[in-house]
């Protein structure tokens, strides 16, 4: 079976988050099932250094008012096709901002050029020719490649069958109806079965509306998602489509992520080996410039931002050092938020560090040597720190909501008991209930043989990709099935 997938980041190309983890891991985790995948993505200045060797395999004169090359190369196991088009995507500054945090003015053009390009390489653009190509299926990931399904909803090829996978809703990609011009699109695309959304254009609507199927990355938030609270507008649509919408739950790359070979880890260990950990606690602590005492270090790895809770979380920090805690935090994100992180830094020295960069091998690092990683989250499509914290040992404390809910198994007495608990998870959603975790955690963490059968059990938890691959294979090939009857 032939895929295309389409998504703006990919590991270890390109990240800004767990999305790139995804579309990176995912590929290599479904050629176990028979399923080869080529992935298409943007040739931002990043990708075009790292690839050597592309080939080039078609030219657009007119995408979309630019010209762009579509070029092929293998990279580190994944089958990239790149759309090098310096007009869209040769610039200064990340994926989808420039340096000073503000969106690229063109966003809706750079990411319907993806998606157009996308459409065309599924209706058979790459068809003809030697090694010709032609996919079976198209899944696309985020607003940024969910007009794949639109456009060929309204162009003249046969469709072929389309997955959109909404890893996180907040995203949708609205724009004013100024832009719809511009779209290449034939005027009647502008309505409610396309890709009109409350009088504008919205990407993310427009997908979910013209896709064969949705998913999403998680069993609860595929559930979530139907209600007003969560599905941010979208909910109505869903309801409707629920007969398509499916939740699978993301893996994590377990050959990158392993504590007894990572690169990143200063001290390798396993399942049996859990005391080797404290040599890379000693290690983070002080990269951080952390104190080095007993009592327990956790972290935090993430975005900033209101949807991950911080801000509940640096209210309950002064309580957090209270009861002997110590917190490192890796991650930027809203400007108010990294002021309260680094304001509690301030008044706690050596028991709270921030530093606001993204690096990748510290994040391992932290995760090898941590006591546990705190998500405390509104809403969490999936979330994959959790599944890293999970695989070396640092107790995950979760809300318990969407993903987090789906991989975290809280420690009640019972889940105790019965040596099935991985973390503490917590809800609603509040300080106060956050502060109660976290005094929770530190209760167990001073019970070693609780705290160690849970880190053992969570390294026994099957968080790799294996069961998930094989579900999305399983649906490819009942939306191919679809097209033939
Ligand atoms: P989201 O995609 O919503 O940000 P996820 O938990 O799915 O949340 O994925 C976040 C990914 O980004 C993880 O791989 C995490 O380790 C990584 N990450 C987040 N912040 C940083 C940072 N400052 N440095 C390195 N990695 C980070
Ligand atoms: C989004 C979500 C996160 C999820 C990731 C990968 O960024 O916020 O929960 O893990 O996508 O699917």
């Amino acid at each position: 079976m032939q895929v295309l997938s389409v998504a703006s980041e990919v590991y270890p190309l390109v990240k800004t988050g767990g999305l790139a983890d995804v579309a990176g891991a995912l590929p290599l985790a479904l050629k176990g099932h028979g399923v080869s995948v080529k992935t298409l993505m943007p040739g931002y200045p990043a990708v075009m250094r790292a690839v050597k060797g592309a080939k080039l395999r078609l030219g657009f004169e007119n995408l979309l008012g630019a010209r762009a090359d579509l070029l092929e190369v293998e990279h580190q196991g994944l089958d990239l096709l790149i759309l090098d088009s310096p007009v869209f995507f040769d610039r200064p500054g990340g994926p989808y901002a420039d340096a000073t945090g503000k969106d690229h003015f063109d966003n809706w053009r750079r990411f319907a050029a993806l998606s157009k390009a996308g459409a065309m390489i599924a209706q058979g653009a790459m068809a003809d020719g030697d090694g010709g190509w032609r996919p079976d299926i198209v899944h696309v990931h985020d607003w940024q490649a969910a007009m794949v399904p639109a456009y060929m909803r309204y162009s003249d090829e046969p469709e072929v069958p389309t997955l959109t996978t909404i890893h996180n809703i907040a995203f949708q990609g609205q724009y004013g109806a100024d832009i719809f011009p511009y779209l290449d699109l034939p005027a009647h695309a502008f309505s409610i079965e396309g890709v009109e959304y409350f009088g504008g254009v919205g990407f993310l609507k427009a997908g979910l509306q013209t896709s064969w199927a949705i998913s999403t990355v998680s069993p609860s938030y595929a559930e979530e998602i139907l209600t007003p609270e969560f599905g941010m507008g979208l909910e109505g649509l869903l309801t409707i489509r629920q007969g398509d919408l499916h939740g699978i739950v993301n893996g994590i790359d377990a050959e990158i992520w392993d504590p007894a070979t990572d690169p990143a880890v200063k001290a390798h260990y396993n399942a049996t080996t859990l005391k080797i950990r404290a040599e890379n606690k000693r290690a983070v602590a002080e990269r951080f410039g952390l104190d080095q005492e007993a009592g327990p270090l956790f972290c935090v790895i993430s975005r900033l931002t209101w949807q991950k809770g911080m801000d509940l979380l640096a209210e309950t920090l002064d309580d957090l050092i209270a009861m002997g805690g110590r917190l490192a935090v890796l991650g930027s994100g809203d400007r108010a938020l990294e002021n309260a992180f680094h304001a509690a830094a301030k008044r706690h020295p050596g028991k709270v560090s921030v530093l606001s960069i993204y690096d990748e091998p510290l994040s391992h690092l932290m995760q090898a040597g941590c006591d546990a990683i705190v998500i405390p989250s509104r809403f969490e499509p999936c979330g994959l720190t959790q599944l890293y914290g999970l695989r070396y040992g640092c107790i995950p404390v979760v809300a318990r909501t969407g993903g987090l809910n789906d991989t975290v198994i809280d420690a009640s007495h019972a889940a105790v008991a019965s040596k099935a608990a991985t973390g503490i998870s917590f809800s609603p959603v509040t300080t106060d209930n956050l502060r109660r975790a976290l005094r929770r955690t530190v209760g167990l963490y001073h019970q070693p043989k609780v705290w160690t059968g849970m880190q053992k059990q969570g390294m026994k938890s099957d968080v790799s990709w294996e069961r998930s691959a094989g579900l999305y294979a399983g649906l490819y090939t009942s939306l191919i099935a679809k097209k033939g009857s």
